[in-house]
């Protein structure tokens, strides 16, 4: 993914180099370029503001410096693929960040950031860029900072450990805060009881019992009380289901298997409609057999919560795994949504999930899809998967592929 960050201050953009962020740009994974805004200024001073038209307090940037600069960056960065960047300007008076849009933002190939500093930027210069790429202004939360720089480093981090491989374990972030619209659970590690010098403060037992369906319960439940009492909005928002974030997304074990082969069963007789007779496996196989690809897979499982946020009901499901004799692939598949869930983009969200469960070895997405359906192949299109031409790996089937992203 190529970055770039217009800023009058750009050393604040230096924390870029550390961490995690830090190895995905010597990694290659994350292209960050940042640029000084008083570069593109023709003045002795290098002037960027102006008192405002119609007076009040402050100063506001102008219009000049910004066009040569997001004119600069579109040129350095354009590529047949993605010719211009998504420009985001972070501001107070900006449409929410949440973990949703840094998942959006992270299967984009460009984003530019244009930091504004004193009252804001010109408002033409949004209307210049709008006519020039998408824009989108970003509101870290209800609270004002004294430029966007801190709101930047804040997004890049965040949508930049949702990039494939720059945070090793898959897992890791489907369990943390807000991924599947409920706060983490508390965490806790050696001493299992610690004097802290007037209390003995034991970790609750459950999490030493070894009986991972009850830790794996506790820490649901947890997670519902914490959201409830620190985030009632989040919890009231998890009762209705309007896309990926309101599910419980987990990854699958074998006791979600005969949920899954009813689900699967729901979810493919429209292909047999059309199928022209084509074995379907997802329609055949036995219980034993779907326990088997949970071992052979890596399958994520959501569910929509029941009131008080427990899982319910198993609604979709998508599952990857390098290609065995591969590791340059990553194949998924039974990518597969409820019949009354559909059309809120469960399913690319999913998708997109399982996309980022790829090890860095892997280079190419694949997956396979009848040939019979092509509102499919339409969406498979969407995420950007291209036919492989010819038949695919079984009769009656295309395959699909699409390059990783650096
Ligand atoms: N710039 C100033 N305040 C901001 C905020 N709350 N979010 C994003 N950018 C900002």
């Amino acid at each position: 993914m190529r970055l770039d960050v217009v800023s009058i201050f750009p050393e604040y953009l230096a924390p870029l180099d550390l961490s995690l962020i830090g190895k995905a740009r010597r990694d290659g994974v994350l292209d960050l370029h940042v640029h000084d805004l008083r570069d593109f200024t023709h003045d002795r001073h290098r002037t960027v503001d102006d008192s405002p038209f119609g007076g009040g307090a402050g100063m506001v940037m102008k219009p000049e410096p910004w066009a040569e600069a997001l004119a600069h960056v579109t040129r350095a960065g354009a590529t047949d693929a993605a010719p211009v960047p998504h420009l985001i300007v972070p501001g107070p008076g900006g449409v929410p960040f949440t973990q949703a849009m840094a998942h959006r933002l992270a299967a984009e190939p460009w984003l530019a950031f244009a930091c504004g500093r004193y009252e804001g930027l010109d408002e033409r210069v949004y209307e210049h860029a709008a006519e020039r790429m998408p824009v989108t202004v970003v509101s870290l939360g209800d609270y004002v900072l004294n430029g966007g720089e801190v709101a930047v480093l804040a997004m890049v981090e965040a949508v930049g450990r949702l990039l494939p491989g720059v945070v090793g374990n898959a897992e890791s972030l489907v369990e943390e805060s807000h991924e599947g619209g409920l706060l983490e659970y508390p965490v806790y590690t050696r001493p299992a009881s610690w004097d802290d010098g007037g209390t003995v403060r034991d970790v609750p037992p459950v999490l030493l019992s070894g009986d991972h369906g009850a830790i794996e319960r506790w820490r649901h439940e947890q997670r519902v009380a914490r959201t409830a009492a620190r985030r009632p909005d989040l919890a009231a928002a998890a009762a209705a289901v309007a896309g990926l974030d309101d599910l419980d997304v987990r990854v699958a074990a074998p006791a979600d298997a005969a949920e899954l082969v009813v689900l699967q069963r729901a979810c493919w007789v429209p292909e047999l409609m059309v199928s022209g007779g084509w074995a379907i496996p997802p329609l055949e196989e036995s219980l034993d057999d779907t326990v088997a690809g949970l071992a052979g897979w890596t399958t994520w499982v959501a569910r929509v919560r029941a009131d008080g946020g427990a899982p319910g009901r198993l609604v979709a499901s998508v599952r990857g795994r390098v290609r065995p004799g591969d590791p340059t692939v990553w194949e998924t598949g039974r990518l597969m949504v409820a019949p009354d869930l559909q059309g809120r983009g469960i399913g690319r969200a999913l998708l997109e999930l399982a996309e980022a469960g790829a090890p860095p070895s892997v280079s190419t997405y694949w997956l396979n899809t009848s040939s019979a359906v092509p509102a499919n192949i339409r969406r498979y299109r969407r995420s950007g998967y291209r036919p492989v031409p010819g038949e695919g790996a079984w009769p009656g089937t295309v395959d699909l592929t699409k390059r990783r992203r650096p």
